[in-house]
């Protein structure tokens, strides 16, 4: 074979190196393609016959993504119809319309999932947690119900990481919108899940930080790799992930191993002591501390998690945590403040907004309460309205999990590992759901005549608080698999922009106009906003 390659003449040997150029890309577009799993009787999107269609269109939806979702909606969407979407990453989605929102989030979770999709973005954090909930739980449960015992541990938290991060000083100065406020945030949001010294800790935050980052290009570039290749490269991920999660494991192994033992004492102690310690309470265990940690911890003892491995599975569900939550915050905070010091300013909001901080914080000295924050309606109001205008995904997606796959009332029947959604970015764009739906208008919520729900026919969309999921406000998603932060998330963004426009004078500077800023939304890297901002002189003489 060798002496025959040798015979051959040089364009001979292009011939078939091109030859086995082409074989390859044929045989990777047949081993990566989803595309079979689309039923052949719904149209595509964006997807015409052309050779490699079906990867060309995934690598066009970078770019075009809101456009499909838009044409998705209106060709078919509004006329009952399903449409197939080619996604950057990740199988097809079959966008179903609006109609079907109510039979999603009412299916169980072993004919539609989220789970399934979940494990592709985070598994590898520690592979006996695949289906783990143990964080939706926690957060759904114990955080949402402790809430209002948090608003000092993140008013704190916010007081301290705008006066390190965007600083004291009276000039004016320039930072990135992004990166800094993503600082910003995972500190305030690591205050809850594991104490003030680690959230302080500039290392610990940088690996919580990069974490999020590395997982979206990441799954990108996995689902692009033919199938047969995936175990391998995802062998190789892990191990990139393992160089994150090691930060993690050397901040929390102590806290995490002393918790532990914390916590079985004090479960041990109650089973046994119980009524002894009743009635002669200096026997009774030191408390616990009330957080998202002791939580966590106490849900694996409970439920018999194997001594050998209990602080690492602590740990990983603590990076899952951290997953879920610094990027999709860091992405609606910086969009809702490039929005109130752009469009707000010019509709007068802007003013609003600060006038209500100003108050707000005044009154209550610097150390508000949960009720203080219910009374930020102005600025619940301009996040609301980012918030409805900055999804740029479907929304709702789920994976078919039944092996007999499900069928929709019309008929059109979903082969089990089809993914679903709805055009979550066009019903938020609809002018029959949403009046005059493209302008950024925070006031709408406001207003006596405000549109009535369309797809419910119940409370208006615009008089729900924001963070109450509604049919035609899908930003948190909806049902039983809602976001559990949301509530957290609330409180926290609200009290965030009211120290940030009470202190500080803000000014935004657009990042340059080119794709590559279109491409950053799905990658999170790229162009990016920066800020000028100094400090109001009032502001450093007040206690905060
Ligand atoms: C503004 C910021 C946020 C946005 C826009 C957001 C949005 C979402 C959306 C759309 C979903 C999917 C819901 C569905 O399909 O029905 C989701 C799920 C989730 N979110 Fe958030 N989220 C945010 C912040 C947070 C925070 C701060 C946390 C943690 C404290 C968090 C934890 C989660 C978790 C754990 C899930 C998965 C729920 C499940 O598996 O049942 N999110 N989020």
């Amino acid at each position: 074979m060798i002496e025959l390659l040798l015979d051959l003449t040089s364009l001979q040997q292009g011939i078939i190196a091109v030859i086995a150029v082409l074989l390859f890309l044929v045989l990777t577009n047949r081993l990566t393609t989803w595309e079979y799993i689309v039923p052949k009787e719904v149209q595509w999107i964006d997807r015409p016959q052309e050779r490699f269609g079906y990867l060309r269109a995934k690598a066009r939806s970078f770019f075009v993504m809101k456009e499909n979702i838009m044409q998705a909606y209106l060709e078919c969407n509004k006329k009952g119809r399903a449409a197939a979407l080619a996604i950057a990453f990740g199988r097809p989605q079959i966008i179903l319309p609006p109609k079907y929102i109510r039979w999603i989030i009412d299916q169980p979770e072993s004919v539609l999932s989220m789970d399934p999709i979940h494990n592709e973005f985070h598994a590898f954090v520690q592979d006996g947690l695949v289906g783990d909930h143990t964080v939706q739980e926690v957060l759904r449960k114990e955080l949402t119900q402790n809430l209002g015992r948090m608003t000092a541990d993140i008013n704190d938290e916010i007081v301290d990481a705008l006066n390190a991060i965007w600083g004291n000083s009276p000039e004016w100065k320039m930072i990135p919108l992004k990166d800094s406020t993503r600082t910003i945030v995972a500190r305030i949001t690591n205050r809850l899940f594991v104490g003030k010294e680690i959230c302080r800790n500039e290392d610990y935050i940088r690996d919580a930080v990069a974490l999020g980052m590395a997982v979206m290009p990441e799954t990108v570039f996995q689902d692009l790799v033919p199938r047969p290749l995936k175990g391998p490269l995802s062998l190789v991920v892990k191990w990139i992930n393992h160089y994150y999660m090691a930060g993690f494991n050397r901040h929390l192994q102590p806290i995490v191993r002393e918790r532990v033992q914390a916590v079985r004492q004090m479960e041990e102690t109650v089973e046994k002591k119980g009524e002894e310690s009743e009635e002669n309470p200096e026997q009774k265990p030191s408390s616990l501390p009330n957080d998202f940690l002791t939580w966590i911890v106490q849900r694996a003892v409970r439920r018999g998690e194997s001594p050998a491995d209990i602080e690492q599975r602590v740990i990983a569900r603590v990076g899952m945590a951290n997953l879920a939550s610094i990027e999709t915050t860091t992405n609606t905070m910086s969009k809702c403040l490039a929005d109130i010091t752009t469009l707000g300013e010019a509709q007068g909001y802007r003013a609003l907004v600060t006038a209500e901080a100003q108050k707000v914080l005044c009154d209550c000295q610097n150390l508000p309460v949960k009720k203080d924050i219910e009374k930020l309606v102005h600025i619940e109001n301009a996040l609301k309205e980012s918030l409805r205008l900055a999804v740029v995904f479907p929304g709702l997606i789920r994976q078919v999990t039944s092996p007999t796959g499900a069928t929709l009332e019309d008929g059109l029947h979903l082969p089990c590992g089809a993914r679903i959604s709805v055009a979550a970015y066009a019903i938020h764009r609809d002018d029959n759901v949403w009046p005059d739906a493209t302008t950024y208008n925070p006031a709408r919520y406001e207003s006596p005549q405000a549109p009535t729900d369309q797809t419910t026919a119940k409370v208006p969309s615009s008089h729900l608080p924001m963070s109450r999921a509604s049919e035609s406000f899908l930003s948190f998603g909806l049902g039983k698999r809602a976001c559990p932060g949301r509530f957290f998330v609330t409180d926290e963004l609200k009290l965030l922009f009211a120290h940030m426009f009470t202190k500080y004078e803000i000014q935004i500077i657009p990042p340059p106009t080119s794709t590559a800023g279109q491409f950053t939304e799905l990658t999170l890297r790229g162009p990016q906003e920066h800020l000028l901002i100094r400090r109001r002189s009032e502001a450093n003489s007040v206690n905060a």
